[in-house]
């Protein structure tokens, strides 16, 4: 079992990682003394496989609990689904002393921690999370939003948990396609720090392939640390936290054209290669960087295909996401692993140059 701190000047939290640890809930609870009116909200799939196991372990808990499902899709991180979530706190009296409590995905956890944030005007929240995607990434740092109007996570809030639990046993049932989607986010990570950390994944590419436990461990203890050590030094993004959407802006464009028909982590699979490229064309990453890069996530494939799209409506779709102005696509673009250039603006010409170019190339 690992521990990692993410030590925030106001908010501090605390990460546990290891493999059947869900029974740490009531000491973690006791521990922070935090308020123990639980009201877990729970992703549907994951109460279908889990949630005997969840009962089972909270079978004798000392105070007030409830269980909410959401259901499963990025469709309901909607307003609807929120207006149940608070429907169902109001009609079963949870009050200012509750600690709502994700247990799923990045959908489940995005949309808890903004009921979490907004009910009562803010109430207490922990998250556990069961996908790849939500352990590495969605369950630390803070973000919390619902989708709307055809715009991703574009209500939201800033609000950190009071305690992550990542039980590596949820991991386990996992379809194929949600690990390829956290193995994004984590390749993302082996760009952003040090080269430890890259060679330990380019290391153990088949484990993480395989869930093999100590070195998911590993893996997933290490990527917190990354982002912690991002979040902690900027925790709403105004500056350095943009190093996290490193493979982002070309994997928004993806998800969007393909209206989120794709898992958005095997968009960021696409989409750091695309950095690879544009950042290798604007004369910032060097050929062998360059060579080397590319032949290590090809070993990823994405698991979609992206070829003959219509480059000219990417771009477009691209222009228009939310985190650029005045006409320009700014991008996070890597020169070398711990050595990355955000805020980069890059000319249309060489947005659809790197689109074509990156056509193929995990076929
Ligand atoms: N807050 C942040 O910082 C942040 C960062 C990255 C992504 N996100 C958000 O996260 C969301 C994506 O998260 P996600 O990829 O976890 O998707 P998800 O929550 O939709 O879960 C993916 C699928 O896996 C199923 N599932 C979950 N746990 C399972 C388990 N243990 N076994 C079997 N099936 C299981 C779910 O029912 C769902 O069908 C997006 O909405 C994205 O915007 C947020």
């Amino acid at each position: 079992m690992k521990k990692i701190k993410i030590p925030l000047d106001i908010n501090p939290y605390e990460v546990t990682v290891g493999s059947d640890i869900l029974q740490l809930i009531s000491s973690e609870i006791k521990k922070k003394k935090l308020f123990n009116n639980l009201f877990i909200l729970i992703d549907s799939n994951v109460d279908l496989i889990h949630g005997g196991k969840i009962r089972l372990n909270l079978s004798d808990y000392p105070a007030k609990i409830a269980l909410v499902k959401i259901p499963s899709g990025e469709e309901y991180k909607s307003f609807e689904t929120l207006n149940m979530i608070y429907s169902s706190l109001l009609s079963e009296n949870f009050g200012r002393d509750t600690l709502i409590v994700a247990i799923g995905g990045g959908v489940t956890g995005d949309i808890s921690g903004f009921a979490a944030a907004t009910f009562m005007r803010g109430v207490q929240y922990a998250q556990i999370p069961t996908t790849l995607l939500a352990a590495v990434d969605s369950s630390v740092g803070g973000k919390t939003a619902i989708n709307f109007g055809g715009t991703k996570n574009i209500i939201g809030a800033f609000y950190q948990p009071k305690f992550v639990l990542t039980d590596l046993s949820f991991l386990k049932t996992l379809p194929k396609e949600e690990i390829i989607s956290g193995l994004g986010e984590i390749l993302k990570y082996s760009f952003l720090y040090d080269k430890t950390f890259y060679s330990l994944l380019e290391k153990n590419s088949e484990n993480l392939l395989s869930l093999e436990e100590r070195s998911l461990e590993k893996i997933i203890s290490e990527c917190i640390k990354i982002k912690s050590a991002v979040v902690v030094n900027d925790e709403t993004e105004k500056g350095l936290r943009k190093i996290l959407n490193l493979g982002h802006t070309f994997a928004h464009g993806y998800e969007s054209f393909l209206h989120y028909s794709i898992k958005h982590g095997s968009a960021v699979i696409v989409g750091l290669l695309c950095a690879f490229i544009l950042s290798r064309r604007m004369g910032l990453m060097s050929k062998p960087n360059f060579d080397k890069f590319s032949l290590f996530i090809k070993k990823f494939n994405p698991g979609f295909d992206y070829s003959g799209l219509d480059k000219e409506e990417l771009y477009r779709i691209m222009l228009h996401d939310k985190k650029n102005r005045q006409g320009k696509i700014k991008f996070v673009l890597p020169i070398d692993i711990g050595q990355i250039a955000i805020d980069c603006e890059a000319d249309k010409k060489d947005v659809l140059y790197t689109l074509a170019e990156a056509e193929g190339f995990f076929i």
